[in-house]
């Protein structure tokens, strides 16, 4: 399985309000195909990366509008189809009115790519149908787990006692070494991150 990762820049925006922010985008699979995990604000860059290479698929891990703001236009640059949890399509709507997602990722779906299979973990919290990807020792997490603690869950659809609940019975009880890809910033692993569980509980985000 490799791994590739890209940023993208553009604006985050929730409740009325904008933040500029920086996204991961994560390509994975093999020289022949990959899966697009996080279509971040530019779908030419993103198109650039992939090559000349298949796209499997378009895997969005939650609905927030700088997750999914350059799915539908990477869809069509190069012909993938576009999965979400269908908890998030509150969210999905709000960004693309006029286009569904193709697919509904489930927990427990497994989703194959270059040789490498990555199982579907359904962490909800930040958002409603916020998943993470694990195959191959690495997660790959989104916003529900970064370094230094969880996702937000300061506004609408988010839910820290969620998270939390997530975080503990879904991500921490995978092996310490493994890697952790986010949505944002920078990777961890499982071990740095749930030696904080508590402090992060006591904190309250
Ligand atoms: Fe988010």
């Amino acid at each position: 399985m490799t791994i590739e990762q890209l940023t993208t820049d553009g604006v985050f925006t929730i409740d009325g309000q904008s933040f500029d922010v920086t996204n991961n985008v994560w390509l994975v699979g093999d020289d022949r195909e990959v899966l697009v995990i996080d279509a971040a604000h530019d779908a030419a860059a993103i198109a650039d990366a992939v090559g000349d290479r298949r796209v499997a698929m378009i895997v969005c891990t939650h609905g927030h509008n700088d997750h999914i703001n350059a799915a539908v236009e990477l869809a069509g640059l190069v012909d993938a189809p576009i999965a979400l949890h269908p908890n998030d399509r509150r969210l999905w709507d709000a960004v693309h009115l006029d286009r569904a997602p193709d697919l509904d990722l489930s927990d427990g779906q497994v989703l194959s790519v270059g040789g490498a299979d990555l199982q579907v973990l359904h962490t909800p919290g930040h958002s409603p149908g916020g998943v993470c990807l694990y195959g191959d020792g690495v997660l790959f997490s989104g916003d529900t787990l970064f370094q230094g603690g969880p996702g937000a869950t300061g506004r609408s659809y988010s839910d820290f006692d969620t998270i939390i609940a997530s975080i503990r019975d879904r991500l921490l009880v995978l092996p310490d070494d493994t890697t952790v890809h986010t949505g944002h910033g920078e990777s961890t692993r499982i071990g740095d991150e749930a030696v904080d569980l508590d402090e992060w509980i006591a904190r309250g985000h």
